[in-house]
């Protein structure tokens, strides 16, 4: 099945064509120049058609008439390499009120600890300096730091996040991060040794505004770091559940390097780290610093050459990729659920209610979903309206199979499910290719 030209996605105001609520032109914007380079020649890559927003749990209700669906899909700028959403959502309606926590799961506990470390390394970070997080969520990441004795403050535009982190003791601007909040910040505060952002850059339309509210920020000798997923990763695994209206960019260290330059910033140093499927964090430097480069930017560089990553040729290969697992995933989990097998979601993740939405699976092949954030418990997924349990749900009565949807968590829940596989369970892991794991064949 070939892919759509992703530009035939719906138009239209709150368009209707016996389908859902497709929201275009008052909440959303269709993308025509590129947010790094500026450039307009695109390739289509991938086109899912009208999907609903990926963090948009409702509350059960008798009808979801109302509920916004927004064209969903992915192209590539021919002169950076931008791999960019074709749709922007308007982040007043993403991020005033986030249902998204970040997860206090060992896996990212750890890494926070990690990131936090190699910032304050690669930065020379010293006890009392200002680190500033952008979208800094509950305030988790920031804790590291202020353990570690610098001074810290966060800035994220969800309301109820922001008061949470605050409760805890990280201090939260509520607001957008730009020019004009950064301003405010080094007046109050005076200029930041670190400015961090981890999983938020890819969130963000006005890169430009972005960089001059860093810059403006930033004292001398500072650090910018961000975390985004590595668009290497993606078009490996063809993990295209990560494909959502929050994540507006797909980033290689080639087009984060050329965005940098072209906003008085330098790319320094870049690691590699298996979190969200696969992400790299890459720290810049003011241009006029003279800060000296390490050699891992030109090594990812030139390994993104090597996979011919700027050229159309993989994005095709990406796209026949993704049309094979959405093929093959809906066929797999109807097969065992005809043989009057019971399957349930495993983390109502983001990815995964976009996997169910795009590979067309509802309540009658996935009962529920369980997971452990209460604020997505008791409220139905966006689109499919799949209840989701807290995890004891599922102690008296537990499915036959689970549908891996938070799979970049798959080593720590297949050791936390011991149990369930050891009686006999399994899980469907959909990427790379959709397979079934039990106690066997995990050895
Ligand atoms: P996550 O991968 O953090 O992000 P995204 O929403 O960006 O795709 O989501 C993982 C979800 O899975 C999150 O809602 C928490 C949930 N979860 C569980 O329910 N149990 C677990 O053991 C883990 C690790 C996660
Ligand atoms: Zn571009």
């Amino acid at each position: 099945m070939p892919a759509e030209p992703a530009h035939a996605a719906g138009r239209g105001a709150g368009r209707r064509e016996g389908g859902p609520l497709v929201n275009v032109g008052e909440s959303a914007r269709q993308v025509t120049g590129c947010r790094v380079c500026g450039g307009s020649d695109w390739q289509d890559v991938v086109s899912f058609g009208p999907v609903p927003l990926a963090n948009g749990f409702l509350p059960p209700a008798e009808s979801y008439e109302d509920e916004p669906y927004y064209p969903l899909g992915v192209i590539s700028c021919r002169s950076c390499r931008l791999m960019s959403v074709t749709h922007v959502v308007d982040p007043e309606v993403l991020y005033r009120s986030y249902s998204y926590v970040t997860s206090d799961s060992e896996t990212m506990t750890r890494h926070m600890g990690r990131v936090a470390e190699t910032c304050c390394k690669r930065g020379g970070l010293a006890a009392g300096d200002l680190v500033v997080e952008l979208g800094s969520n509950t305030g988790q990441q920031l804790a590291e730091f202020r353990r570690a004795g610098m001074r810290v403050l966060g800035v994220d535009p969800a309301r109820n996040l922001a008061e949470v982190a605050s409760e805890r003791g990280i201090p939260t601007l509520p607001e957008f991060f730009s020019a004009e909040s950064a301003g405010t910040v080094r007046a109050e505060h005076g200029p930041a040794r670190l400015i961090l952002g981890r999983h938020v850059f890819a969130h963000i339309d006005d890169l430009a505004g972005v960089l001059a509210g860093a810059r403006a920020l930033l004292g001398p000798g500072g650090i910018f770091a961000i975390e985004v997923p590595y668009a290497v990763d993606l078009l490996e695994q063809a993990a295209f559940d990560t494909i959502y209206h929050e994540h507006l960019s797909y980033f290689l260290v080639r087009t984060l390097a050329t965005l940098f330059e072209r906003h008085g910033l330098c790319a320094l140093d870049v690691e590699r780290f298996p979190v969200h499927g696969g992400s790299i964090l890459v720290f810049a430097g003011r241009s006029e610093d003279g800060l000296t480069p390490g050699p891992a930017v030109a090594d990812l560089i030139s390994l993104e050459e090597r996979a011919g990553l700027f050229d159309d040729a993989a994005y095709r290969d990406f796209a026949r990729h993704t049309d094979r697992v959405r093929r093959e995933l809906p066929v797999l989990v109807r097969r065992l659920v005809a043989e009057g097998k019971r399957v349930a979601g495993y983390g109502a993740s983001a990815k995964g209610t976009t996997i169910l939405n795009i590979c067309g699976l509802g309540p009658a092949e996935v009962e529920f979903c369980i997971d452990t954030t209460v604020l997505k418990q008791d409220k139905v997924l966006p689109g499919t309206h799949i209840p989701v349990h807290s995890p004891d749900h599922v102690e008296v009565r537990p499915p036959d199979y689970f549908l891996l949807l938070a799979w970049n968590y798959a080593t720590e829940i297949f050791q936390k499910e011991a149990g369930f596989l050891a009686s006999g369970g399994r899980f469907i892991v959909p990427f790379p290719t959709p397979t079934v794991v039990s106690a066997e064949s995990l050895g």
